[in-house]
């Protein structure tokens, strides 16, 4: 019964007769392909059993019919790696602010793909850019220029207000780009003795699963059982301004990195004036200050950037993620000349950084946040949110917490309820959400968002909890 849980009240009176309609037909025609797709097995071997490899057959069985959720569950856990533990539920089409399991069921999206999909899914603009360029010119590598490169990066330096972009493709390739930027500069410019600079983490920071990320992670399930890990990085409290003063005056420190709101750690918020200090202390002490906006950018806590809350400026900036509205790879790391111009011809890259695609998808993703003045609604969407939840039972529910549209709720775990057991019971009941760190939820709905919509999600939130 699972995924045709009846949607809320609201939501049902939003459905359209023809919707419902096609609803229906759907799932006629889903459960006439699963009665079909019991005798099939029995077909299938009677008449090519000798003849022709199991592997072939079973491939040709699979495309006769739609599977089933749970048979999509169980083709990943045998072919593919156990490297995530998906909520059950098989997606197969998303728009705006909804996804469609292949039962045809209905969700509300309050993960956005880890905060990727701010603009929506599939939003007819970025796929538009997308499905443009990729019929015109994909890739030309880096080994020769095209003619949209430049267009992006005069677009996003300008945008953001710095002198140069690298682009690459993920998040932690921004990182990994960042970190080796810091460390050009702390030889070339700071000074500092060769092999000897130092970058300073904060403790809960999530990066990205490269060596060198999980290298500065203080979170075992990142770190356990992949060392030897890499040297010259040091790991200070987060928040915590007077252990960043202290390790910031080893002169070997080339940069400090960090989320302006941890996001993977459950989205903590440091104190207010935390990013002022830290901007002062890295000027104090001549040290970059790397900004990790992968996942608080782009509009996601409620300004363009996190740290424009407190209308600071870092060194080098790190975009991912909501850069392509979730359509495709693309991460950027902005800095000024001095920084950037420490990498010269050949000393870093990446064959798809920068591609064509990738650049036009960008400038649609910028493009969309600043024209539908997304950072303005998830700034006044969140302020609805945290209120409406923190009037949750505090036996339950016991923290509210997060800025704009990041933000999570902590749960107080008993033997009858957990985070797992609230998101299982959401999903039923049309909202998608996943754990993070046990015991909380992070909520983080795309930014397109509408009110009467935000408080359809609440109500669902509010009856969910009351449920256990
Ligand atoms: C703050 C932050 N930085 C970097 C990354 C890594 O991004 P990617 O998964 O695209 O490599 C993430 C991913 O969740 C993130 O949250």
């Amino acid at each position: 019964c699972r995924g045709h849980v009846a949607p809320p009240t609201q939501l049902v009176s939003c459905l359209t007769g023809v919707e419902r309609q096609l609803t229906a037909m759907k799932g006629m025609i889903l459960q006439l392909s699963r009665n079909l797709s019991r005798a099939a097995p029995v077909l299938s071997r009677g008449l090519h059993s000798g003849t022709r490899p199991a592997s072939t057959a079973a491939t040709k069985l699979r495309s006769d019919r739609p599977l089933t959720s749970d048979e999509i569950y169980a083709r990943e856990d045998k072919y593919g790696a156990h490297n995530y533990q998906p909520l059950p539920v098989a997606l197969e089409r998303g728009e705006g602010i909804y996804l469609w399991d292949v039962e045809g069921s209905r969700y509300y999206d309050f993960l956005s793909a880890y905060s990727a999909v701010n603009q929506g899914h599939c939003h007819p603009k970025i796929v538009a850019a997308l499905s443009a360029q990729a019929s015109k010119l994909s890739l030309t590598s880096r080994a020769f220029y095209n003619d949209v490169l430049g267009a992006y990066e005069e677009y996003i330096t300008g945008l953001f207000g710095y002198d140069k972009v690298l682009p690459m493709n993920t998040g932690v390739e921004g990182g990994e780009t960042a970190c080796k930027l810091a460390r050009k500069w702390a030889y070339n410019v700071k000074g500092v003795p060769k092999n000897q600079a130092k970058i300073i983490f904060a403790d809960g920071n999530f990066w990205g699963r490269t060596m060198a990320a999980i290298s500065s992670s203080t979170d075992p399930s990142s770190y356990e059982g992949f060392g030897p890990y890499m040297p010259g990085f040091e790991l200070v409290p987060f928040n915590d301004i007077p252990s960043l003063e202290k390790a910031l005056q080893d002169p070997n420190v080339a940069a400090f990195m960090v989320e302006p709101i941890q996001g993977e750690a459950g989205v903590v918020v440091p104190d207010q004036g935390y990013l002022t200090k830290v901007r002062e202390l890295c000027t104090k002490y001549n040290v970059l200050w790397i900004a990790d906006e992968v996942q608080t950018g782009l509009a996601r806590t409620g300004r363009r950037l996190a740290v424009d809350h407190e209308e600071v400026r870092p060194d080098i900036v790190v975009l991912g993620k909501a850069l392509s509205g979730g359509v495709y790879p693309v991460s950027a790391v902005l800095c000024d000349d001095e920084i950037m111009m420490t990498i010269k011809p050949g000393e870093h890259g990446s064959t798809y950084g920068g591609n064509p695609i990738a650049c036009q998808v960008a400038i649609a993703a910028l493009k969309v946040l600043e024209e539908e003045k997304l950072a303005e609604n998830a700034q006044r969407m969140g302020v609805l949110l945290r209120s409406e939840l923190t009037k949750l039972p505090k036996d339950i529910v016991t923290t509210v917490r997060g800025k704009g549209l990041l933000n999570a709720i902590v749960i107080k775990e008993t033997k009858d309820y957990n985070a797992w057991k609230v998101c299982l019971r959401l999903r039923d009941s049309g909202l998608l959400a996943k754990p993070t760190h046990g015991d909380i939820i992070r909520l983080a709905p795309p930014l397109t968002i509408k009110e009467h919509e935000l408080h359809d999600c609440i109500d669902i939130i509010q009856r969910t909890i009351l449920s256990f």
